[in-house]
């Protein structure tokens, strides 16, 4: 038995040597390069507050490729409806205003650069500042703003599922648990993964414990 196994694993190496040494030999003259593609592929950096969303919201569905990948002379217009495309038809997790703001950045590096005027840098200037600015420490939190800001209701609706859990069913889950809302504020700040199916939610990990234990303890009044 394992003297077959021993053979057999030499044989293997033998011909894999011959395997080398035909492609050695059947090389071309000129050999051409072959380019492998990167294991993930960036999105082009830009100093538009697009780029920050789209690093956040792209890449939990598929590879940046995709966006390469479009015609390269897609104007404003038809980046921001293709970003609309993802956001009504693909579930994409992004606002409104997201929409327009990936539009200016999707437009201005990989599309037609010209067809984006100063009047949208400047939207999309005004319409990230709210995404961007963090909200104050002290004082109420503004749960509302806290889920719109970080696409929880891309994923989460109180009554039906969409992505994520139905809010309304996580605090029936854990209504009976003293625990419940510290266990919650743990998946949300860490990400949480197999306790309600096989899609993971990403962690939240930029949010204040004061903000995070104010979207569990809100969750928990669905
Ligand atoms: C919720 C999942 C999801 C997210 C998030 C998402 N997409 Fe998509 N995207 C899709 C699906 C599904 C397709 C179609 C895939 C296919 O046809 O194979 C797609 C296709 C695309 C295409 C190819 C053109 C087309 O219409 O099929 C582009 C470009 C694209 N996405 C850009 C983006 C950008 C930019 C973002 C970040 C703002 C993004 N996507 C976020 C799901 C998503
Ligand atoms: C990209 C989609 C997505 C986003 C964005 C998202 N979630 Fe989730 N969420 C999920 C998924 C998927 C699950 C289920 C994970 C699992 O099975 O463990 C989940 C689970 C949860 C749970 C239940 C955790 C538990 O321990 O049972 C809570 C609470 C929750 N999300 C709150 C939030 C809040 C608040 C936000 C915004 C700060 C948010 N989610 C953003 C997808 C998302």
């Amino acid at each position: 038995m394992n003297q077959r196994r021993t053979s057999s694993f030499a044989f293997a190496l033998v011909a894999l040597a011959a395997m080398a040494a035909v492609a050695v030999s059947a090389a071309p003259a000129e050999p051409k390069p072959i380019q492998l593609p990167a294991e993930t592929v960036k999105l082009k950096p830009s100093s538009l507050p697009g780029y920050v969303v789209a690093q956040q919201k792209c890449a939990m569905c598929h590879s940046a490729d995709y966006i390469a990948y479009q015609p390269p002379g897609m104007t404003v217009a038809q980046w921001t409806a293709e970003m609309t495309k993802m956001q009504h038809l693909y579930g994409a997790p992004i606002s409104d205003g997201e929409v327009k703001v990936l539009g200016v950045y999707l437009a201005a590096t990989y599309g037609d650069a010209k067809s984006v005027t100063a009047a949208d840098r400047a939207l999309s200037a005004e319409a990230s500042a709210p995404v961007a600015k963090p909200p104050a420490p002290t004082g109420a939190i503004d749960v509302q703003a806290l889920l719109n800001a970080n696409a929880c209701l891309g994923c989460h609706a109180v009554a039906q599922k969409i992505v994520g859990p139905a809010y309304h069913d996580v605090a029936n889950k854990y209504k009976a648990d003293p625990a419940g809302a510290s266990k919650i504020a743990a998946s949300i700040k860490g990400g949480s993964t197999g306790k309600w199916g096989t899609v993971p939610m990403p962690p939240f990990a930029q949010l204040t414990d004061a903000q995070i234990k104010a979207l569990a303890e809100f969750v928990m009044k669905q």
